[in-house]
């Protein structure tokens, strides 16, 4: 069997392979938009929800083709997050994925067309699967849940408490909210969409959604350790933002040390969850457990 950072580096390159050929073509009078969602999404990034997408959906016995536009679909609404996040009314931040931001590349209009025209594109292809499935229903389900984690009940409701709560001091309630929403949401929709793809129960997709939490949680948790402890070489982006916009993190509220002891203790319980559903899930202990120690 080839060793995971092999695999990684594969599952990924295939994964990019399949958003970027959902990418719109760069042509007509709203060309620049259309480049400037592409940049974006090309710059590159590490495809985790992509593959988590993929991987639960293996996991769960899927056998199509039909996870792919969604794949693609959660790519964009990433994307989409990550430019809006950038401007400058919100973290104003110049840096992304190794290059300038969109807005500094593209102007302020621009991104901000760009951050909509990703989250719609990003429905329109998603909706390409019901041609790709003799099963309509899950399709159906999985676009709810992506529309369900995408908005005001999910990412762009954690992003509007982290916004408007900015310069505050928040309370751990106020915090917790804020990271299962603005970063949970968006690992859950794709892990719970490729176990309803694949057919998984109710109860195997509210399962799904506990561990994608669980992660989603400590991915946020490290990402705001790297801010003050990585460099921008290795991030591809800004390093000391959460301090620049006096941010209350789980850092600032807890404390280094314990922070990084909850970014193990929660991995952990996300991995002993994943313990309970189907066998063939090696991969996806290994990338969970490799968020843990991540660099970047
Ligand atoms: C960054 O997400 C935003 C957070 C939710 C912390 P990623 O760290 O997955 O960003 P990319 O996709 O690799 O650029
Ligand atoms: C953003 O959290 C999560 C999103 C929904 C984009 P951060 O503001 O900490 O993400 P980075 O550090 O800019 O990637
Ligand atoms: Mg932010
Ligand atoms: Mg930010
Ligand atoms: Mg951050």
């Amino acid at each position: 069997m080839t060793s995971f950072d092999e695999w990684l580096r594969d599952a990924v390159l295939r994964a990019e392979e399949t958003v970027c050929s959902y990418l719109p073509a760069e042509e007509g009078y709203q060309k620049t938009v259309l480049e400037a969602m592409n940049y974006s999404v090309k710059a590159g990034g590490k495809r985790l929800r992509p593959l988590f997408l993929k991987e639960v959906y293996r996991m769960f016995g899927g056998s199509g083709r039909e996870e792919e536009p969604f794949m693609a679909a959660i790519e964009m609404i990433h994307t989409f997050s990550l430019i809006h996040d950038d401007l400058p009314c919100m973290d104003n931040d110049r840096f992304r994925r190794g290059l300038p931001t969109a807005w500094v590349a593209y102007g302020y209009d621009m991104a901000v067309l760009a951050g909509d025209g990703l989250a719609i594109y990003a429905f329109e292809t998603a909706a390409k699967a019901f041609s790709m499935t003799s099963r309509p229903e899950r399709v159906a389900k999985a676009l709810g849940l992506l529309a369900e984690k995408s908005g005001i009940y999910g990412m762009i409701g954690g992003q509007t408490a982290d916004v408007e709560l900015t310069g505050k001091s928040l309370d751990g309630e106020q915090l917790d909210f804020i990271y299962r929403l603005k970063t949970g949401a968006l690992l859950e929709a794709p892990m719970m969409i490729g176990a309803i793809l694949a057919g998984a129960s109710e109860e195997q997709v509210r399962t799904v959604e506990r561990m994608a939490s669980l992660v989603g949680y400590a991915f946020q948790i490290q990402d705001d350790i790297l801010d003050l402890t990585s460099t921008q070489e290795v991030l591809g982006k800004p390093v000391l933002s959460d301090e620049k916009n006096h941010k209350t993190t789980y850092v600032s509220l807890y404390g280094m040390e314990k922070a990084k002891q909850d970014v193990e203790k929660l991995s952990a319980e996300a991995e002993s969850l994943l313990e309970t559903l189907p066998g063939g899930h090696e991969r996806l202990g290994q990338l969970i457990e490799m968020l843990v120690t991540r660099q970047k």
